[in-house]
């Protein structure tokens, strides 16, 4: 990486943090709120890491306003956080539960006193449960219940949240919810992994048109994971190539070309027709291209792709031939391998695939490493070069002309890491599960100081 990493940032850029209702709130049966997927997911057994659930997790629901006041500590200038669905319409129909609702209303007051920008994702995985009940994400009708849903929190958050996300990640809904069963629901349905595929575009776009229609100045965006998939070693058959243009498609474009350019790409849509295909209907392209006003980017690391005769992979109908090789001994505590540049890299591919993409934020960043807490601190180090790489990246990204206005650091404590339950620490803050003391670690404060300066430091 060059020494432009080192430059400050574009003046306004904003650095915060995130994370996500069921990761952190706990009190899953406070204030009328009613059970998600994930409680149920948890309610089963060997589906989440040493049974754990999300009953408690980093207790912020009770603990929300210690939250805003260390965030307001650490300089932090945003906070990407979810709505629970549940919380809020905790059967996913009929009328707002209105001790729910409070919650956020609250937690956004105290945000905008502490001078921290609010940025709210709608969908961050927690579907009520009777909506799964009905059919979840593969029945159409939960597309509608989506735009109800998202029109009553825009009704009452609109006039102080500028920054609005629909979806996180939806490929992680679909695929990894209905295909896989790595995730809630947990079922192994092909046909309805796809069918949910466009199920989530179609509830983006009702629900930001619903949003527009109730005011159309907040800014409206959504937040995907796409990868860069990097092909490693000889492949005279081209099954690296395919295999990468099949996971590409269902990863990346699956999501991207109908809400940025209107059409489903016609090689995906061949792709998926022998599992079922995607179900859509007149006029739903045009309600899916709703244009935003930005867009989230999640990025962790690179995919590798090498020749693997007979390998399946199951999250991706259809793609045999390829696996991931080991990460080797730097990688996360997940396993992913440390890739910073990729980041660099990923930025420059998408602006030149869509030159017409409005303004990016990356929406989560970060890494899973477990440091001990010895006299009061966290020495997380590996953390630190991994944030620090992933900024140096993105600085140069910015340098060659991409627009990003914005960094959200995944996350700001430690939680539930889904099928990994408390196993995977992500935070810059450590959470003690049994106390649940608050303990910012070096990270942190690390973090504090690039805020301060607007960048990293020199040399
Ligand atoms: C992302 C999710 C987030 C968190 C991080 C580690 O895929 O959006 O909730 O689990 O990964």
């Amino acid at each position: 990486m060059t020494s432009d990493g080192q430059r400050p940032f574009p003046d306004g850029f904003l650095w915060g943090t995130a994370t996500s209702a069921f990761q952190v709130e706990g009190a899953t049966e406070a204030g009328g709120r009613r059970p998600s997927i994930w409680d149920t997911q948890c309610g089963i057994e060997g589906r989440i890491a040493h049974g754990d659930t999300g009953e408690v997790a980093a207790d912020h629901y009770h603990r929300w306003r210690e939250d805003v006041a260390l965030m307001q500590q650490l300089g932090l200038q945003g906070y990407r956080f979810s709505i629970a669905w549940p919380r809020v319409q905790p059967t996913g129909v009929g009328p707002v539960n209105q001790p729910g609702l409070d919650f956020y209303s609250r937690l956004v007051d105290e945000l905008l006193a502490a001078g921290i920008t609010p940025l709210v994702t709608l969908y961050h995985w927690d579907l009520p449960q009777a909506l799964e009940d009905d059919g979840g994400w593969p029945a159409r009708d939960t597309s509608y219940r989506f735009a109800d849903y998202a029109a009553i929190v825009f009704e009452a958050l609109h006039d102080r949240v500028d920054l609005w996300a629909t979806l996180n990640e939806p490929w992680c809904s679909a695929m990894l919810g209905y295909v896989d069963a790595t995730h809630a629901p947990g079922r192994t349905e092909t046909a309805a992994g796809l069918r949910a595929i466009h199920h989530l575009n179609l509830a983006h776009g009702l629900a930001v048109r619903a949003m527009r229609n109730i005011d159309p100045a907040p800014r409206q965006g959504i937040v995907w994971n796409p990868v860069r998939i990097v092909p490693l070693g000889q492949d005279p058959d081209g099954t690296i190539a395919e295999g990468r243009r099949r996971a590409l498609g269902l990863r990346n474009r699956v999501w991207m070309d109908p809400v940025l350019r209107g059409r489903y790409p016609e090689d995906v849509l061949r792709d998926l027709e022998p599992y079922g295909g995607l179900p859509v209907e007149a006029g739903d392209l045009e309600a899916i291209a709703q244009p935003l006003d930005w867009v989230g980017i999640n990025y962790y690391s690179d995919i590798r792709f090498q020749a693997a005769p007979g390998s399946r992979t199951a999250n991706t109908p259809g793609l045999v031939g390829v696996a991931t090789p080991d990460p080797g001994p730097d990688a996360t505590d997940m396993g992913w391998p440390l890739t910073p540049d990729g980041l660099r890299a990923y930025l420059l591919d998408l602006r030149d695939e869509y030159p017409d993409l409005p303004p990016i934020y990356i929406t989560e960043n970060g890494a899973a490493f477990d440091d001990p807490i010895i006299d009061g601190a966290v020495h997380d180090k590996r953390r630190i070069a991994y944030l620090e790489g992933h900024l140096c990246a993105l600085r140069a990204a910015i340098d060659a002309g991409v627009d990003v206005r914005g960094y959200f650091l995944w996350s700001l404590l430690d939680n539930f890491e889904w099928q990994y339950g408390y196993a995977m620490r992500f935070g810059i803050v450590h959470v003690d599960y049994d106390t649940l003391i608050r303990t910012p670690k070096d990270s942190a404060n690390w973090y504090r100081d690039v805020i301060r300066r607007n960048g990293l430091a020199a040399g």
